[in-house]
């Protein structure tokens, strides 16, 4: 395993995504332990983009608790059709907010957090947790992170 990222400088995100998911792909194949490839995820997903927050919340006894994560401290559990987290797992589809301040529901962990984009991962057409990505800019997200992270929540899913 390679000990380092490759991030190409002054790319467009479209050239990142295009960048770093093979050798994130390359980081979980082959690895069986949930916990390792939740963080490797993270830190790849945190180096790359900078994000705010980056992490998982996976789905036990019907709430999501939290997982491996970069960023600030977070919510440690959310309930079905809570937040925005808690509303992508009930609906199993990707949710974008543009604004987080417009979305009912919406869970604050920090207030700097002003757009976001939850990801769900499946297993047996079942949700088993969601990728939570925060910005703390407005309107941070697109189509591309919503193609790109739902490829890779894919990739994810099929390991499971
Ligand atoms: N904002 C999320 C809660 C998780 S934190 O952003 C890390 C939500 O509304 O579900």
């Amino acid at each position: 395993m390679s000990e380092s990222l490759y991030i190409p400088e002054s790319a467009t995100k479209v050239e990142k995504y295009e960048a770093i998911l093979p050798q994130i792909e390359a980081l979980i194949t082959g690895e069986p332990d949930l916990y390792a490839n939740l963080a490797n995820i993270s830190a790849a997903l945190k180096e790359a983009f900078d994000f705010f927050w980056v992490g998982f919340y996976l789905v036990k006894e019907n709430q999501l608790v939290l997982g491996p994560f970069q960023g600030p401290i977070a919510c440690t559990r959310i309930s079905l059709g809570k937040g925005v987290c808690g509303t992508a797992w009930q609906e199993g589809k990707t949710i974008l907010v543009p604004d987080v301040d417009t979305f009912p529901g919406h869970i604050a962990c920090s207030s700097a957090s002003k757009s976001e984009i939850v990801v769900p991962v499946f297993k047996g057409g079942l949700v088993a947790m969601v990728l939570d990505v925060d910005s703390d800019q407005l309107d941070d997200f697109d189509e591309v992170d919503q193609e790109y992270l739902e490829k890779l929540m894919g990739v994810l899913g099929s390991q499971l």
